[in-house]
C-alpha cells in the first residue's frame, strides 16, 4: 500500500551512487518518484523487495509487455544499489543527494505541493530554494526518461513530484508519446493561485499528451486553472495549446481485485483473522483505521468521535473494540512527527478514560504490516473507517470492500476521498463534522444484516467492474488514441 521514506545518506555515507544503466532504448517508461523495490533488513539481513501495492503489479504486467523500463529514486543510497531488473523489467535509479532530500523531497515535494494539493489542511510552505531544486531532480529524471525511450516511445509519468518532467521531456525527445497521472487531489482554483510558480507547473504538465485525474472534478479544476492562466484553450476534455492537442480525463485507480479475493478466501488468512478477533476478546463488533500516518488521513479526528462514542454510551468497553493501523511515513517531517505525536496522544487517552485493565478500547500499531496481516484485519472487521479530509482516491476503502466475500462488513468513507464517486453503499461523512462522523459509526455499527449486505454487494460490483489493471490497461490505450 504505501512506500517508506528514507533519507538517502547514512552516517558515514558520503556521495550518491550511480544508476543502474542498460543501453537498449525502451518502448515504453515509466517513471514516477519511487522504483517498484525497496530495501528491507530484518533478522534474516537485507534485501530489495518489491513495493507492496496493486499500483506496482499493475505497472509491472504493462512493462513486462512492452519491453518496459521503470525509472524512479531508490529511497537510499546508504545501501547497495537497487537490483538492475525486476520481474522481467529494466530499472533505472535516480540519484537524490542529501540537500535534495531535504529541498526537493520534504520541501517542495511534501511540504509545499502535498498541503496545498489536500485542501491546505496545514499551510503550505513556499521558498525559492526549494523550487529551484525541484527544477534540478525534475530536470534529472527527464533527462534520463529522454536518454533512455526509443525513438516513438511511450512515457508515462506520475504524480505530484514530476510535474514539470512532461514539458523538459518534450523539449528533449519532441518524438515521443507523454502521459501524466496525478495520483492526488488537484486543488480548487482558489488554492492553487497561492503557489507563486503556479504558471510553470501548469506549462510542465501542459507538456504531456494525455494529462489524468483520479475523479471528473480534479479534471475539470485544472482544465479551468489553465484556461484562466495560460494560452490554452478548449474545453475540460481537450485542450488547445503551442499549436498541440492535449486529453484530459479522470481515470478512477482501483485496486488487484483478483488477488486481494484470493488472499480473503485462503484458509490461513481466515484462520488469522479469527485469531485476531480472539485476541481483541472476542467483541462483539471491531472497528478498524488503516492508514498512512499523515494529517491528511484524519485519523485523529476519527478517533475523538470514537472516544466520545464510549463515554456517551453508544459504544460500550469489551463489547466493541478499535483497532487503528498507522503505517509509517516521512518521519523526518516536522508535520509527520507532530501529528505521530498528537495521535498517539488521543489514543492514550482514550484508553485510559475508557480501558478497563487487560481490556484497552483502541488497539494502536505504529507498523508496515504484511498484505497477508491486513487481509486478515479487514476480514476481522466489523465496521471500517475511512475518512481523510482530502483524499486523491484512497485504496484501503477498496481492499476492505473486495475482501468481505461474504457480503459483510461495513464501510464508513468520507465524502473527500475519491472513492467516494464510485462507492456509493458506503455510510458517507464529512470528516470534519464530529457529530455526523459519530451518527454514521452509530448507523454502521447498528446496521442488520440485509442493509448491509445491500450496500456491500453495490459496492463490490463496482470496485470489480473495473480494477487496477483495467485503470493501467485504459490509461496507456486513452494516450495511444492522442493525436501527435
Ligand atoms: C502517496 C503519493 C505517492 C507516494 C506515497 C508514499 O500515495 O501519491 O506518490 O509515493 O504517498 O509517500 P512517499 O513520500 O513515502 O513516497
Amino acid at each position: 500500500m504505501v512506500q517508506q521514506a528514507n533519507r538517502p545518506d547514512g552516517p558515514g555515507a558520503t556521495k550518491a551512487r550511480s544508476s543502474t544503466r542498460d543501453t537498449a532504448k525502451a518502448d515504453l517508461v515509466v517513471v514516477a518518484n519511487r522504483l517498484p523495490v525497496q530495501h528491507t533488513s530484518n533478522q534474516e539481513g537485507e534485501e530489495w523487495r518489491p513495493s507492496p501495492g496493486g499500483l506496482v503489479s499493475a505497472l509491472t504486467s504493462v512493462l513486462q509487455n512492452r519491453n518496459g523500463l521503470w525509472i524512479g529514486w531508490a529511497g537510499t543510497s546508504e545501501h547497495e544499489a537497487p537490483p538492475a531488473s525486476y520481474e522481467g523489467i529494466r530499472l533505472r535509479a535516480i540519484d537524490i543527494t542529501n540537500e535534495e532530500y531535504e529541498n526537493f523531497y520534504l520541501g517542495f515535494s511534501n511540504a509545499t505541493l502535498w498541503p496545498l494539493y489536500h485542501d491546505a489542511i496545514r499551510a503550505p510552505t513556499f521558498h525559492r530554494h526549494w523550487w529551484q531544486s525541484y527544477i534540478k531532480v525534475n530536470l534529472r529524471y527527464a533527462t534520463a526518461v529522454a536518454d533512455s525511450v526509443a525513438p516513438g516511445g511511450t512515457v508515462w509519468i506520475h504524480d505530484y513530484q514530476l510535474q514539470l518532467v512532461p514539458r523538459m521531456l518534450r523539449e528533449l525527445r519532441p518524438d515521443v508519446r507523454i502521459g501524466f497521472f496525478l495520483h492526488i487531489p488537484f486543488p480548487p482554483i482558489e488554492l492553487f493561485m497561492q503557489l507563486p510558480w503556479r504558471r510553470e507547473i501548469l506549462a510542465g504538465l501542459l507538456g504531456a499528451d494525455l494529462i489524468g485525474f483520479q475523479v471528473p472534478h480534479a479534471a475539470s479544476n485544472f482544465s479551468r486553472m489553465v484556461r484562466r492562466q495560460s494560452a490554452a484553450t478548449g474545453t475540460d476534455s481537450l485542450l488547445h495549446y503551442e499549436g498541440r492537442t492535449i486529453r484530459i480525463g479522470a481515470f478512477p485507480i482501483s485496486v488487484d481485485c483478483e488477488q486481494i479475493v484470493k488472499l480473503a478466501r485462503d484458509p490461513d488468512i481466515r484462520a488469522r483473522s479469527v485469531e485476531i478477533r480472539k485476541d481483541l476478546g472476542n467483541p462483539e463488533v471491531v472497528l478498524l483505521g488503516v492508514d498512512r500516518l499523515d494529517y491528511t488521513k484524519g485519523i485523529q479526528q476519527r478517533i475523538k468521535a470514537v472516544a466520545e462514542m464510549f463515554q456517551d454510551g453508544s459504544l460500550a468497553t469489551g463489547k466493541h473494540v478499535m483497532v487503528q493501523v498507522a503505517v509509517p511515513s516521512r518521519e523526518t517531517d516536522a508535520h509527520y512527527e507532530r501529528e505521530r505525536h498528537n495521535l498517539e496522544q488521543v489514543v492514550s487517552e482514550m484508553n485510559g478514560e475508557n480501558g478497563h485493565v487487560g481490556m484497552p478500547v483502541i488497539h494502536y500499531l505504529h507498523q508496515n504490516l504484511p498484505f497477508d496481516e491486513l487481509v486478515a484485519l479487514y476480514l476481522a472487521a466489523d465496521v471500517m473507517l475511512v475518512t481523510p479530509f482530502r483524499d486523491g482516491m484512497n485504496l484501503v476503502a477498496k481492499e476492505y470492500v473486495m475482501c468481505r466475500t461474504d457480503l459483510t462488513g461495513r464501510l464508513v468513507l468520507s465524502e473527500f476521498a475519491g472513492a467516494a464517486a464510485e462507492l456509493r453503499g458506503a455510510f458517507m461523512v464529512n470528516p470534519h463534522d464530529l457529530e455526523g462522523v459519530k451518527e454514521a459509526i452509530r448507523l454502521a455499527v447498528n446496521a442488520g444484516p440485509k442493509e448491509a449486505r445491500d450496500r456491500m454487494s453495490r459496492m463490490r460490483r463496482k470496485t470489480y467492474r473495473r480494477d487496477v489493471y483495467d485503470w493501467a490497461e485504459s490509461f496507456l490505450l486513452a494516450l495511444q488514441q492522442t493525436s501527435m
